[in-house]
């Protein structure tokens, strides 16, 4: 059993939610799985991690099969209740709570108002400490861009507005310790909301904050930015710093010269 610290360690995850569906020797069922992660874009996989002894568990084994249904907003109670009861021993298709249709792919029924319906075959079964993974090639889906998610994160949510992006300047140097004369690669990201390409001057400063190299470099995709600098060859040692500007916002990061 789990220490009061741990779950408390564990409420601090945040998750979506699905329900999934399967089809074994006793019939139909539903459980509510927040361990549903895409975890492979080509395949396209996903793997849910179930505790061994659920009625779910049993299905998956004995059909190499599942379904995934990613639970929206408006499904909160079908999540509660299929998380609540266990198909050992309750027929939960039964409740009004379920609204399903056939598979294409699979025997399980899948549930209409998902955010994501993915049948999926069984690629990988994998014991992980007192749950399984089972991994599936998703081989039919359909999407409902309609609605938003649950998110679980003490207790369930629905999701909030998109974060304004600060704005900022990231920046790196690469390597961080270097000697006179080295060459310096200067990579960061301009934090803004939009993804035009925008110029950056990046210079490095010396200990006494004298300009050493200088160069410019322009975004690309993503607002990434990436240019060589060369330390002159008589530059002394210390702590020096990459200074990344673009209009008043600026970033800066660590470089030691020494021998
Ligand atoms: C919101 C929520 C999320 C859950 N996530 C998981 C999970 O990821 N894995 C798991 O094994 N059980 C999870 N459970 C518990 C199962 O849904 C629960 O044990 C269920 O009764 C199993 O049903 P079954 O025996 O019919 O398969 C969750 C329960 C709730 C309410």
């Amino acid at each position: 059993m789990a220490s009061a610290n741990a779950r408390e360690a564990f409420r601090q995850f945040t998750t979506g939610v699905s329900l999934v569906t399967t089809r074994g020797r006793g019939g139909d069922n539903v459980m509510a799985a927040e361990w549903t992660f895409h975890v492979s874009y080509d395949p396209f996989l996903i793997s849910v991690h179930i505790r061994p002894g659920k009625a779910t568990h049993t299905a998956i084994e004995e059909s190499q099969e599942f379904g995934v249904n990613l639970v929206s907003e408006d499904q909160v109670n079908a999540m509660s209740f299929a998380g609540h009861f266990t198909g050992n021993e309750v027929d939960k298709f039964s409740s009004d709570l379920f609204d399903t249709y056939p598979a294409e792919k699979i025997g399980a029924p899948m549930i209409r108002e998902a955010l994501l319906n993915a049948e999926c075959r069984i690629v990988q079964q994998v014991p992980m400490g007192d749950h399984t993974a089972f991994i599936g090639e998703v081989i039919a889906f359909s999407v409902d861009g309609s609605k938003g998610p649950v998110i679980l994160h003490g207790g369930a949510r629905t999701a909030g507005e998109m974060i304004a992006r600060g704005h900022v300047v990231a920046v790196a140097s690469t390597p961080s310790t270097v000697a006179p004369g080295d060459r310096v690669l200067v990579t960061g990201e301009l934090m803004m909301n939009d993804r035009a390409s925008r110029t950056i001057e990046v210079m490095i400063v010396d200990p006494q904050g004298v300009e050493q190299a200088s160069a410019e470099a322009a975004t690309e995709r993503d607002s990434r930015f990436r240019v060589e600098l060369q330390l002159p060859g008589n530059a002394s040692k210390g702590a020096y710093r990459v200074l990344a500007h673009h209009e008043g916002v600026q970033g800066s990061a660590r470089l030691q010269v020494s021998a």
